[in-house]
């Protein structure tokens, strides 16, 4: 069992499109596996195609006594969603003065967990306490970075974050890996951000890059992924080629 959490504090990184196609990749190989979505933007659960659920991560993670279990959609056999809504904003501040506020998604997963190969989290775009939640039960981290000249603006103070977690609350993560999103291959840019990023993180730096792909920001639209959406796609052989990577690496 791997608990890992897809993390960029910047938005737009494609944190979410890469959670759900890497959840697919994996369910595809027969590994089972949970995605939890715990951003209250909810992009990840309605892109699955689940809308106005009745129940969400947010009912669990509000109940001080840990009666409500966290909600479990099956997407597919292998598949498993816990959905997020927009209540979810609320949360960071309601929390503020609970005990042991940092690990209350740590205690849902206790009973749960069990039953997967892979737990994948999509973070929202921001460094509070709902990251902090995903942070410290992932035993990895797992970086995308957009091909943007700015993507690597704030990485650094990214990688002393996830340091401090590590120092504080959990000796067992580490940075499992930094891949780019949103690639052209065609412009210089993005190989002088790929030669910049592996002077930087070395072999942290997966092989596989995500390229642009229209397909990849439509399948969300009809609630599928990308391989029931576009299986020939270069969405889904570079996400394909990235699971690969992480079944060997992460
Ligand atoms: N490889 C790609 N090719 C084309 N479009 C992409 C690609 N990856 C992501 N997108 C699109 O870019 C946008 C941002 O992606 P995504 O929602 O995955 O990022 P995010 O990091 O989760 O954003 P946020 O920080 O808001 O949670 C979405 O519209 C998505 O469909
Ligand atoms: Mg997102």
């Amino acid at each position: 069992m791997k608990t890992i959490a897809i993390l960029n504090h910047k938005g737009g990184t494609g944190k979410t499109t890469s959670t759900s196609n890497i959840g697919a990749g994996l369910a595809r190989l027969k590994k089972k596996t949970l995605l939890i979505d715990i951003d209250p933007q909810a992009n990840l659960t309605e892109g699955l195609g689940i809308r106005d659920t009745d129940v969400s991560i947010y009912n669990a993670i509000r109940d001080d006594r840990y009666k409500t279990p966290l909600p479990i959609i099956e997407l597919s056999e292998y598949l498993h969603l816990v959905p997020s809504s927009l209540d979810l904003l609320g949360a960071e501040l309601e929390l503020v003065s609970r005990s042991k506020r940092e690990s209350i998604l740590e205690k849902l997963l206790e009973d749960v967990k069990w039953d997967y190969d892979y737990v994948i989290i999509d973070c929202p775009p921001a460094m509070g306490l709902l990251t902090l939640n995903a942070l410290v039960p992932s035993d990895s981290v797992l970086v995308p970075l957009e091909a943007e000249f700015y993507a690597y603006k704030g990485i650094d103070r990214l990688i002393s974050i996830i340091e401090n977690v590590q120092f504080n609350f959990n000796p067992k993560l580490y940075i499992g890996g930094v891949f780019i999103t949103k690639c052209n291959s065609q412009r210089v840019l993005t190989e002088n951000i790929k030669t910049s990023v592996k002077k930087h993180f070395g072999d942290k730096l997966f092989d596989t890059s995500i390229r642009v792909n229209v397909a990849l920001a439509e399948a969300p639209v009809t609630g599928k992924d990308i391989f029931q959406y576009a299986p020939n796609s270069n969405g889904a052989i570079d996400y394909s080629n990235l699971v690969d990577e992480i079944l060997m690496k992460v």
